[in-house]
């Protein structure tokens, strides 16, 4: 069993992951969680913070100890800023577990204390400083944590340029802390979505910060693109994970027919998915356009059995820095569930991560339909 028992000095409490895992090695916590913790313990003075903003928590270990630590107070509150739906619906279930009330709508004003999870990427943390920065008074205490390994002097210069002069903490047990306080002065320019060509009919593909692949194809992408199906009459298509919808796209380009649903977990990509749609037949505008919806949901939770006819998907096999193939096989399963019978779900991976051998499970069939040295289209049948 993973340990669940989460130590700290706003608590004890019992936290697990969502998605579920098979992998007992992964908490829903790390080093630099409990240094964030131990260091709001020590910065309070007159009681807990009354308004707090946790950004990036992966499980809600922060937010369910700041939670906690201001419950008896009536005027206490937790918002919670994050690109990662799953990671909102993991903060939800934590919360619960733990006795707690939901986090309080996403109002971010004024806050008293920010903390920050370091994400993945620079990009996405340059964005959502930028966006925070508007929010902060020069007495608000802005607190980051990372493991050190993802902290560099880049990531110092971001908090220096986007929010004002910043320091770090000594590193314990590799995680480390950056420290920042508002410069009213600074006037940072906000990030920017990066833009390439999809190669088809000069169709430009919009890529907010932090989404999969943001600079370029990605190569399983273009190899499932050059063997997606024909589609004929007005099917129902899911570009499942979307991304920038570049999947997506290039069925309604090729079949205007199609109504295509863009589904992805990350807001930013269901944003990048809608602007590369709208570029892409702005100028059909009404009529002629063909018809799409954008939902930010987990894997196919809440759509329909027997509702679609094609299920396009470039599956994650990351979770943050860990490799995990659950996301992959709920999304599999799911689509079993919302395909009707005779429905195709195309599927591109990287040939280790034997999807192939996962279809046949869920489906009872599957059938590689391209591959080369790197990856393989598998396609099945509902
Ligand atoms: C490998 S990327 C593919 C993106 C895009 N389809 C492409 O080919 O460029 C996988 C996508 O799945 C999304 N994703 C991860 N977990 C998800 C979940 N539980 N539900 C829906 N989408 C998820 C990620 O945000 C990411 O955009």
């Amino acid at each position: 069993m993973a340990e669940t028992q989460f130590s700290v000095p706003q608590g004890d409490f019992d936290l697990i992951r969502y998605p579920p895992t098979r992998d007992q090695n992964l908490r829903a916590w790390d080093a630099a969680d409990e240094l964030l913790l131990a260091h709001v313990a020590d910065v309070m003075t007159e009681g807990p913070f009354r308004s707090v903003v946790t950004v990036n928590d992966g499980f809600g270990a922060l937010s369910v100890a700041v939670r906690a630590a201001g419950k008896a107070d009536p005027q206490n509150k937790v918002s919670f800023v994050s690109d990662s739906h799953v990671a909102s619906i993991a903060i939800r279930q934590n919360l619960d577990r733990n006795g707690l009330a939901p986090l309080d709508a996403d109002d971010v004003c004024d806050p008293d204390l920010v903390l920050i999870k370091i994400p993945k990427t620079l990009g996405l943390l340059e964005f959502q400083l930028s966006e925070l920065r508007a929010s902060l008074r020069p007495t608000t205490v802005v607190v980051a944590g990372g493991m050190t390994r993802d902290i560099h002097a880049s990531t110092i210069d971001l908090f220096e340029r986007i929010i004002g002069p910043s320091r770090t903490s000594h590193a314990k047990k590799k995680a480390r802390l950056i420290f920042s306080e508002l410069d009213p002065e600074l006037s940072p320019v906000a990030p920017q979505p990066t833009v390439f060509s999809l190669g088809l009919q000069d169709v430009q593909l919009v890529n907010y910060p932090g989404i999969f692949s943001a600079k370029r194809l990605d190569n399983g992408t273009r190899l499932l693109l050059e063997n997606l199906p024909l589609t004929s009459g007005s099917p129902d298509v899911i570009d499942l994970g979307c991304g920038n919808g570049a999947l997506g796209v290039a069925i309604a380009l090729a079949n205007p027919n199609a109504h295509v649903t863009f589904v992805d977990e990350s807001h930013l990509a269901a944003r990048s998915a809608e602007e590369t749609f709208n570029g892409a037949f702005s100028a059909l505008d009404g009529a002629g356009a063909p018809r799409a919806k954008f939902r930010v949901g987990d894997c196919l939770d809440g759509l329909h059995g027997d509702s679609a006819d094609l299920i396009v998907c470039n599956p994650p096999f990351h979770q943050g820095r860990v490799q995990i193939d659950d996301v992959a096989w709920k999304m599999f399963t799911g689509a079993k569930r919302v395909l009707r019978p005779g429905g195709e779900l195309f599927v591109v991976g990287n040939r280790h991560l034997e999807y192939f051998d996962k279809l046949q499970r869920a489906f009872g069939n599957s059938q590689i339909m391209a591959s080369n040295s790197g990856f393989v289209v598998v396609r099945a049948v509902a």
